[in-house]
């Protein structure tokens, strides 16, 4: 950036705060990056439920449609261009939805060029980050508030296994009886974005369309000849994978030690959440992409640190928070409520199968499913946003909090 761009960012910021605090009436402003996506959308409709926005002023950013008008909320607006800086600058908040790429492209110059305000990420690019917060309030609202009091900025969601994952143990995790956990996760394709949920129905539609003349195997056999020998019928450009009759044991990119991205994170992330990087409780997984649209299901392997009843781990499960719902282990139950489609745009985290694993008595075993979009990515998000604007609220002062104004 220019001499001359940083000279404009750094203007708007004074006259921006300046107008921002008059007569001390704060109204906050809060750019949105990523509206139209799964996490935004979903976002967006959870920011409306609970009125998280009043008294603030939403701004929302395209990365293609800068320009075109939306209606959200009954409102219109006029998408401003995410990757405009000088427009970011002038936000209070900025919750990104978009992507890591995203955030690689844009945060880093506005840091660069001292802005000061609050980034909320669902994007993994900035979890391992030494000056990030992982938020997820249930499991560490304490260690939340204490970067919110010391000045910290960047709040990052979690990977969607994980909040969910820590989210259905929690009440394992706070009396310390975790000692290490081996994770089989069944993902919903629209952890996989919003052009893989429209690839997927189309891939359906073939099934559909070849069903009306054909049943049993003889319809399975010409699906998988259509997807090995005519492979540019079957539509999987977003997907790469025949995803609709299959599924695909593999999800991000491959690290050298054998996981992929996605097994890698488990572990990282959920002791960087529980603040146990220094004595970290190994976690290890195989991920798993499946045909279900929507909630992310897992089995969970797990070595406790003591032997404890079953009638004890449900107690503390269930007491844990108030969205934990345990299903009995009972084949009626686990058919007719233990599935993706009963906790999809639910709090609800689902938690059956509970169960001692033949390993031994200080083993269990349990099955697991949550709305990834709600408190796998946007929940978290929107929960910390209430806190922030909370603090900026309480503790309002212009130089404080949007920007270091004498930066040039
Ligand atoms: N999906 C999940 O379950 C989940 C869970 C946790 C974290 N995350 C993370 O959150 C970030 C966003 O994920 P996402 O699943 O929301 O991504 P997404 O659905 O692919 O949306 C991301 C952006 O893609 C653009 N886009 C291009 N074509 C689109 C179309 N046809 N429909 C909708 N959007 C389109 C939109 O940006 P423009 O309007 O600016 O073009 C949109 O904001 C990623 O970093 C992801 O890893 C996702």
């Amino acid at each position: 950036m220019t001499h001359e761009e940083k000279l404009v960012i750094t203007t708007a910021l004074i006259y921006h705060a300046k107008q921002a605090f008059t007569n001390r009436s704060m109204i906050l402003n809060i750019g949105i990056i990523g509206l139209r996506g799964m996490v935004g959308s979903v976002l967006q409709e959870r920011m409306h439920q609970e009125n998280d926005l009043e008294n603030c002023q939403a701004h929302y950013f395209s990365c293609s449609q800068a320009g075109q008008v939306t209606t959200i909320a009954g409102q219109s607006h006029t998408l401003g261009d995410a990757y405009d800086c000088h427009s970011l600058a002038k936000m209070h908040i900025i919750i990104a939805t978009q992507g890591s790429q995203y955030t690689k492209d844009t945060h880093p110059k506005l840091r660069a060029n001292h802005w000061q305000g609050y980034w909320l990420d669902a994007a993994s690019y900035l979890r391992t980050a030494a000056d990030s917060t992982i938020i997820l309030d249930p499991i560490n609202q304490a260690a939340i508030i204490q970067a919110i009091n010391d000045g910290k900025k960047d709040f990052i969601g979690s990977n969607c296994t994980v909040s969910l994952m820590l989210m259905a143990i929690a009440g394992l995790v706070e009396n310390h009886l975790v000692k290490s956990i081996q994770a089989t996760t069944y993902q919903a394709i629209s952890g996989a974005g919003a052009k893989a949920i429209t690839e997927l129905h189309q891939q359906i539609k073939i099934t559909g369309q070849q069903a009306e003349t054909q049943n049993g195997l003889d319809l399975a056999n010409t699906i998988h000849d259509i997807i090995k020998h005519q492979p540019e019928k079957y539509p999987q450009q977003h997907i790469h994978a025949p995803l609709a009759v299959s599924l695909i044991p593999w999800i991000d990119q491959e690290k050298p030690n054998g996981q992929s991205k996605e097994e890698w994170k488990a572990m990282i992330e959920t002791n960087k959440i529980l603040q146990r990087e220094r004595n970290p409780i190994p976690v290890d997984s195989t991920c798993v992409r499946t045909p279900a649209l929507r909630c992310h299901s897992q089995s969970l392997f797990i070595e406790l640190t003591k032997n404890i009843p079953l009638e004890t781990i449900e107690t503390y499960l269930s007491q844990a928070h108030p969205w934990l719902k345990i299903i009995p282990n009972t084949k009626e139950a686990s058919m007719a409520k233990l599935n993706p489609i009963q906790c999809s745009n639910q709090l609800d985290i689902l938690v059956g199968r509970l169960r001692k694993a033949n390993l031994g008595e200080n083993y269990i075993q349990l099955f697991t499913i949550g709305d990834q979009l709600l408190w796998g990515a946007a929940e978290p998000i929107r929960r910390v946003l209430v806190k922030i604007i909370q603090h900026l609220q309480k503790n309002a002062h212009p130089k404080k909090h949007i920007a270091n104004t004498t930066a040039a």
